[in-house]
């Protein structure tokens, strides 16, 4: 049988994600379990960082899964499903920034955090939880955010972008690998200054490596870096 999501709603919760993550490592929780609010009070994205939502105005929601291949592409895979999504809401471009967050020219849209758990050396589930800001109207400067609403047109219902967001997950959740670098490197911002390591880099990815490396091309040739190690300067300093 096709994997769904089975939601649960919850008009407040401090964070999807850390609700899931406990609940899962309490118990069993199936796969395609998901958990999303209206109102998130203390949701976080990558290294901790603090995810605001407004009330009402963001979709916020975690869900689990656990591929037998492991997590390797499920960052890449949910982030193509998320901008699958939202792209027709939108009258701006939408791209891909390395390695979780969705951006429009505006600002960041949406971004998105896999947690996985290990038992030993099997995976026990991944914790993908995801922030759209959807009617938000303004934000702090410092944000460099946008919402739906500023950059498109957001529906009437929020709950419907997690319908399509269902059919879109699945798609890219069993797509293959080709087909998944393929779009990403479509869809991804490519070109842009790069730290790493603690050095600004300028130059181009050409590639992706599903084992967890990027090549980038610059002046001096074409180099390999770990993935994890590459983090975009965005908007790129003068
Ligand atoms: C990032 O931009 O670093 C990722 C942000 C991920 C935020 C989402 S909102 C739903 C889920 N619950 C959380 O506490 N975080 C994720």
């Amino acid at each position: 049988m096709a994997l769904r999501f089975r939601r649960y709603f919850f008009e407040e919760l401090p964070s999807t994600q850390a609700y899931l993550k406990a609940w899962a490592e309490r118990e069993a929780v199936p796969q395609g379990t998901l958990v999303w609010t209206r109102h998130q009070t203390a949701g976080y994205g990558r290294k901790g960082t603090p995810w605001h939502a407004t009330p009402g105005e963001s979709l916020t929601f975690s869900f689990l899964v656990s591929p037998a291949e492991g997590t390797d592409t499920l960052t890449v895979r949910t982030a193509l499903a998320v901008y699958d999504t939202l792209a027709p809401h939108l009258h701006e471009p939408l791209f891909l920034k390395w390695p979780n967050d969705l951006w429009t020219p505006t600002g960041k849209l949406a971004g998105l955090l896999t947690e996985a758990v290990w038992q030993g050396s099997k995976l026990r589930f991944a914790c993908i939880g995801i922030g759209i800001n959807v009617y938000q109207r303004s934000f702090p400067p410092s944000l460099r955010a946008t919402s739906i609403a500023l950059s498109g047109t957001p529906p009437t219902q929020v709950e419907s972008l997690l319908e399509v967001f269902e059919a879109h997950f699945f798609y890219w959740y069993e797509a293959p690998v080709p087909k998944v670098q393929k779009r990403f490197m479509e869809r991804l911002l490519r070109k842009g200054q790069f730290l790493i390591h603690e050095n600004l880099i300028e130059g181009t990815i050409t590639a992706w490596e599903t084992e967890g490396f990027l090549r980038i091309e610059t002046a001096t040739g074409t180099h390999r870096y770990p993935a994890s190690a590459v983090q975009v300067v965005w908007p790129p300093s003068s």
